[in-house]
């Protein structure tokens, strides 16, 4: 067998060839330091398999496939409408092999296969979605003399550089192709350090639907090394990056050496206020979810809850039973588990430091605030869902992104005042809202400084509806129609009809 696959037996009991090289133009090489990273499953804290690591040489050699391909006349001569039966195929064939698909990231991230699963019928879901925008992508005609006939055509950026996060793999991947592809771009992608299997798995696929040399580059490797020599690589056009607001910012200030188009989704503090006409059990479901789902690895958390003083002490009983009850701790291939370990031993710590944080600030943990007694075997990066009540602003875990299953709760009486407290974040995310008065749920819409509102829920966000932040939330849109404009640009043609016969 060459060295750039690799048979993986999961915990499951699927089976499947783990592609492990760099790919670029169609073709599995390997990186030209030979430099690998290891993939862990978090759960077991096991090396899975390890692939190869990019270098800045490895990033340039696929944004000149990537280059190429967009210049070529073979990618060129594939319109609107070819485009998106290519993209109708791929889907169709990611729905096919979901389940190893679904395998490989319950496995490199931790997340339970049940969720996995639902995260790739979105992937497959989000290809046909923008299959069906391919040739749907117009320009105008614009009256503006006699003398002239004018029009708009749109058309693709050029070459993308894509820099994905770990938390949804494959997600976060097909929400930045899904558009990029339709608008007829060329593309890298480098997945996270922490996730690099299930991209690479996919690759395959990408060819037998029957894509071009290059039209879609996939790398692995280290942010700091193969993410960065793509933002800063001249070829490059566009950059698009999902990940913390500390890189998206260092990302910002690479990409301006030559003024690349730029769309950024980074993090958040995202508030759910929660008023006292609310229905109680359906706060605490979304309240529940909106922050432990995922294992609370979710930009959009709604991580900071607002609870209204007259419904505040039941709100806390009501989410801790609820918690108690529903979020079982167990290995991402067990049917009962909600919660699986966190990504990475990093993360981990990272929550639990804040577990400290929150004690030595004087906030109340009602739940948690450690590590999990449940994890199996006493393996993976398993915390305790965290529930910390009487949280006050100033706080450390009332402002910054924790990451984790780890709920803040802060009690409020008026709604002008949490009007204010929610929008005191240098983050706009999300943010969401529970009451049964309906003028009152739109009212806290308009003021909520955020790219996205939930009414009586949270984090049922869709792939047909925009997504985005304001502030250091973000820089832009993805998904929906808007998720176009993020991947081609207008040109503006101005056609003489009065030619001029004599000078
Ligand atoms: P990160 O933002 O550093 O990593 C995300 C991606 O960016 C990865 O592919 C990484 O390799 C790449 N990257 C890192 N440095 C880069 C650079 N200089 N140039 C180009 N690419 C670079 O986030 P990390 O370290 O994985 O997680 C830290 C925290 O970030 C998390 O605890 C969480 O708070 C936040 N985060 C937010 C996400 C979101 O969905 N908005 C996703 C992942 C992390
Ligand atoms: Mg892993």
């Amino acid at each position: 067998m060459s060295n750039l696959t690799q048979i993986v037996h999961a915990p499951n009991g699927v089976t499947y060839r783990q592609p492990t090289g760099l790919f670029i133009n169609n073709q599995w090489v390997a990186s030209s330091s030979g430099r690998k990273l290891a993939s862990i499953n978090p759960a077991t804290e096991e090396e899975i398999t390890s692939v190869y690591a990019a270098t800045a040489e490895d990033a340039d050699k696929a944004v000149r496939a990537a280059r190429a391909a967009f210049e070529g006349e073979e990618w060129w001569s594939v319109v609107g409408t070819a485009r998106g039966r290519l993209m109708l195929k791929l889907a169709d064939m990611i729905e096919n092999q979901q389940h190893v698909l679904a395998t490989i990231e319950a496995m490199d991230n931790g997340k339970p296969y049940s969720q996995a699963l639902g995260d790739i019928e979105e992937v497959f879901s989000v290809f046909r979605y923008y299959g069906g925008w391919a040739d749907k992508s117009y320009g105008q005609t614009i009256e503006t003399t006699r003398a002239k006939f004018t029009y708009t055509v749109r058309e693709p950026i050029g070459v993308c550089g894509q820099i994905i996060p770990w938390n949804y793999p494959l997600g976060m991947a097909a929400w930045k192709l899904g558009p990029a592809l339709a608008c007829g771009n060329t593309v890298i992608i480098k997945a996270a350090e922490q996730t690099p299997l299930s991209i690479l798995y996919f690759a395959n696929i990408l060819v037998e639907a029957g894509f071009p040399p290059g039209v879609v580059n996939i790398i692995n490797g280290r942010g700091s090394e193969a993410g960065s020599a793509l933002v800063q690589h001249p070829e490059v056009d566009k950059v698009a990056f999902t990940g913390s607001t500390a890189t998206g910012k260092q990302i910002m200030r690479m990409a301006s050496d030559t003024m690349k188009d730029i769309t950024l989704e980074t993090g958040g503090k995202s508030p759910l206020v929660i008023f006292d006409d609310a229905q109680i059990p359906n706060a605490i479901k979304w309240a529940h979810y909106g922050v432990m789902g995922n294992m609370g690895q979710i930009c959009t958390a709604t991580s900071r809850i607002f609870v209204h003083e007259n419904i505040y002490d039941t709100f806390v009983k009501g989410l801790q039973e609820y918690t108690a009850k529903i979020q079982v701790i167990g290995s991402p291939f067990e049917a009962k588990t909600y919660q699986g370990p966190q990504v990475s031993k990093a993360q981990m710590e990272k929550i639990l430091e804040y577990g400290q944080v929150a004690r030595t600030e004087g906030a109340r943990i009602v739940s948690g605030g450690k590590i999990a007694d449940a994890r199996p075997n006493g393996k993976g990066f398993y915390v305790e869902p965290t529930i910390v009540c009487d949280v006050q602003p100033h706080m450390r875990v009332y402002k910054e992104e924790i990451f984790g299953p780890f709920a803040v709760l802060v009690k409020f009486s008026t709604e002008a005042e949490v009007i204010k407290q929610s929008n005191a974040t240098d983050y706009g995310l999300a943010a969401a809202v529970c009451t049964s008065d309906i003028s009152r749920a739109h009212r806290v819409a308009s003021q909520l400084k955020s790219g996205m509102i939930w009414i009586n829920a949270s984090n049922n966000s869709d792939f047909r509806v925009p997504f985005g932040g304001v502030k250091q939330s973000g820089i832009g849109r993805e998904l929906g129609q808007a998720g176009l404009d993020a991947y081609s640009q207008l040109k503006s043609v101005h056609l003489n009809l009065q030619l001029t016969e004599q000078v």
